[in-house]
């Protein structure tokens, strides 16, 4: 049976019940966009969403594993609703990335033995199958498959934005960093079909999304495997065949006005991408390109298969083929066996970069990778002070950088009041700088110019032009 009949059998069970869900969505954009399609199935269920734990009768968590914190963050969590769990017989579901690994699902089988759903990230599609049983039989359920799953598709989807949207456009990993968890738990790469992509990009158009984020784990290998295999005939649509052709694909669709995409990988940077950036005018021109490392050594020893060198050339070759290009990436400090030299060299390409934006991680071992079988890890107070060394220099560079701006014109896409003053508007740049300005509700979802007035280290302020 589909899921779709499932989702049938749950709602005439829920029905006139006013049953609540709530979702807690831990890590990346990929599993935003999968807790999207949770709730789109839920809804379609007769499930109404909340904002409290409180007030769930469904309460869903889905997972990430990529650094720890995240493990004692999830186990907090299910420990503090055993007491809803037993007063209201409130349902709690477990999915995404921690759960595809066996040590945490048995941790939550022996000390948490009152979650009821356990699913993996390759069975999303059969958590109405779950739910229904669930409601049905009492039994806890495990749902986990740790071979790849296939890309399901046509799951309905509730989206959190009505401006920007994001679509995955390829699941899996297939370049095994070694400090990495993600190919252990989200499989090997595999690409969705460009008229599936297409359409879906399409219909979002059709409801006035105006920025699309195209989302993967390797977006520029889009189709590599296909190609590596001989299945590209069959994925092949109107002559998209690769991730440069994808892109001026959907710079073609009407309504869409801005087009980003996470994460590339710097070894897959082909020309070719680099050139339907330069052309398609709705591509952003802020090119998110992970170093992790500044160091050649450190970067052999990470199975990045570009060293510093390359790096900074790459860097070069875009930013003189796209003159207006600004980079943010992703780097890790404290990699076992990173030396103060290593670590000078990360510094050393920061500075050369002067990257728009930097997320910045301090190595967290991964059980099952080869960085955590490593001999040399570094000591945790060492990881700090790298840390605290990074960060200081990114502030000092992002504050000088914003500095550039005040007195430019910048076309802002306009996403909405402001948190804290609901007189304000909040809007980004093309590179991704949030801007405050005031001015009327209704340019919300416009393209407008502001004139940027002053810098405030995590956002501008400006006035309509
Ligand atoms: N420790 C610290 N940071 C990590 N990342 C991935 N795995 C680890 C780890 N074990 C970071 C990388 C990646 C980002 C999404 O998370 O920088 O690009
Ligand atoms: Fe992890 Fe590397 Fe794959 Fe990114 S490319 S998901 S860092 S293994």
């Amino acid at each position: 049976m589909e899921a779709k009949e499932y989702i049938e059998k749950v709602k005439e069970i829920v029905k006139n019940k006013e049953l609540k869900y709530h979702i807690l969505t831990m890590g990346c954009q990929l599993n935003e966009n999968d807790s999207e399609k949770i709730s789109g199935m839920l809804t379609q269920m007769g499930y109404i969403q909340t904002d409290t734990v409180e007030e769930a009768d469904l309460l869903l968590y889905n997972t990430c594993c990529v650094r720890e914190n995240a493990e004692e963050k999830l186990f907090g969590k299910i420990g503090e609703v055993k007491k809803q769990k037993e007063q209201k017989g409130t349902i709690i579901a477990i999915g995404g990335c921690m759960m595809q690994e066996k040590h945490i699902v048995e941790k939550i089988k022996q000390s948490y033995p009152y979650v009821d759903i356990v699913f993996g990230t390759h069975t999303l599609h059969k958590l109405p199958e779950d739910i229904y049983k669930i409601l049905n039989e009492r039994k806890r359920i495990e749902d986990i498959l740790h071979i790849d799953g296939e890309v399901i598709e046509g799951l309905p989807i509730k989206r959190n934005d009505n401006i920007r949207a994001s679509v995955t456009i390829m699941n899996g990993c297939n370049n095994f960093c070694s400090y990495c968890i993600v190919p252990y738990v989200r499989g090997r790469e595999r690409s969705r079909n460009p008229k599936n992509i297409l359409e879906e990009i399409q219909e979002l158009a059709k409801k006035g999304y105006k920025e699309i984020t195209l989302l993967g784990q390797n977006v520029n290998s889009y189709m590599r495997s296909e190609r590596e295999n001989g299945k590209i005939a069959e994925l092949e649509y109107k002559g998209i065949n690769s991730f440069a052709t994808l892109l001026r694909a959907v710079n073609e669709i009407d309504g869409i006005e801005n087009i980003k995409f996470i994460s590339p990988h710097p070894k897959d940077f082909t020309d070719d991408v680099i050139e339907a950036i330069r052309d398609c005018k709705k591509v952003c021109k802020l090119i998110h390109l992970p170093l992790q490392s500044g160091s050649t050594q450190v970067l052999k020893f990470m199975n990045r298969k570009y060293t510093k060198e390359q790096y900074l050339e790459l860097v070069n070759k875009i930013k003189s083929t796209i003159p207006e290009v600004v980079f943010s990436t992703d780097i890790i400090v404290g990699f076992p066996g990173e030396t103060e030299e290593d670590f000078e060299d990360t510094l050393d390409v920061v500075r050369k970069v002067k990257f728009e934006q930097m997320f910045m991680f301090i190595y967290s071992r991964r059980v099952g990778t080869p960085g955590d079988r490593m001999e040399n890890q570094i000591p945790e107070e060492v990881k700090h002070t790298r840390f605290n060394k990074l960060k200081q220099l990114a502030e000092e560079q992002i504050a000088k950088r914003n500095q550039e701006y005040i007195g430019t014109i910048q076309k802002v896409l306009v996403e909405g009041t402001s948190k804290n003053n609901e007189n304000m508007l909040t809007g980004r740049t093309y590179s991704n700088k949030v801007v405050v300005f005031e001015a009327d509700k209704s340019l919300i979802g416009k393209i407008v110019p502001i004139e940027i007035l002053s810098e405030h280290m995590w956002y501008l302020k400006g006035k309509i032009k």
